[in-house]
């Protein structure tokens, strides 16, 4: 039971077919650098060229860095506004010749957490961050999606949340790790007022060294762990989402 996942990125377009029964990865990631702008056109060519390359002939999941309903993109925070109200699964579809189911990026890698990560057999509210160039976010009560959260987006002291507490947030501004935690310390509270979950996982490259900063977080009640799968979430959250759109061809 394999399904093509493909998790477009800010820096990278990357895929592979994924192994559903395991969540491993069936072959090697086949990676491609975003184009820039990242415009739709040449983004669906991409994920053209993904497809082609292992010779996929049944349905993708695609992840997409923002709102995703029924196929079409509604918000573009950190891509081309070209991306504004265009049905990009179809888009794709066209350039690919491949069925497609997309997805938010941060819902794909939400959904791979909780099935194989440490979200797994988790009740109640839980909410995944992915903190990457934005943040992303994605909510599950007793393990099933609330799609399209966007909770990076809440607003702090007057700004984005993820203009201030994303990695990228981080990086550029060079903050040390005692003071990224504080802006995430806030970050995470004002989100538990809103939601109270019950787990908060932390995704992203950055929840690699989560020791750095998940211990310096102060003033959030639930516990905050970091996300078990981390380069690969997206991808097999992806395919995953494919398989459950595929029942039959998920089964081949
Ligand atoms: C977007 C989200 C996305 C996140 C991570 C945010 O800026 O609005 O949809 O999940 O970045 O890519």
């Amino acid at each position: 039971m394999r399904m093509l996942g493909i998790d477009i990125g800010g820096s990278g377009i990357k895929g592979a077919p994924v192994d559903l029964s395991t969540g491993e990865l069936a072959e090697d990631r086949y990676r491609v650098a975003t184009p820039q702008p990242s415009e739709p056109g040449p983004v669906a060519d991409v994920v053209a060229d993904v497809v082609r390359h292992f010779g996929w002939d049944g349905p993708v999941g695609v992840t997409y860095p923002g709102v995703v309903i029924d196929g079409v993109t509604l918000s573009a925070a950190n891509v081309s506004e070209r991306w504004l109200g265009l049905d990009a699964a179809s888009l794709m579809a066209d350039a690919t010749g491949r069925d497609i189911t997309l997805l938010n990026d941060a819902d794909a890698a939400g959904v791979a957490e909780m099935r194989l990560g440490a979200g797994r057999d988790r009740k109640g509210t839980v909410v995944v961050l992915t903190l990457g160039t934005g943040i992303g976010s994605a909510l599950f009560t007793d393990g099933v999606l609330v799609p399209n959260t966007e909770f990076g987006h809440i607003e702090i002291r007057g700004k984005d949340a993820e203009v201030r507490a994303s990695a990228k947030a981080r990086e550029e501004h060079d903050l040390g790790w005692e003071r990224w935690a504080k802006r995430l310390s806030e970050y995470m509270a004002r989100l538990e007022a809103l939601i109270s979950p019950s787990l908060i996982i932390v995704g992203g490259g950055v929840s690699k060294k989560a020791d750095r900063f998940v211990p310096l977080i102060e003033g959030v009640r639930a516990p905050i762990v970091p996300a078990r799968l981390v380069n690969n979430a997206g991808i097999v959250g992806a395919a995953m989402a494919a398989a459950a759109a595929h029942p039959a061809a998920a089964a081949r």
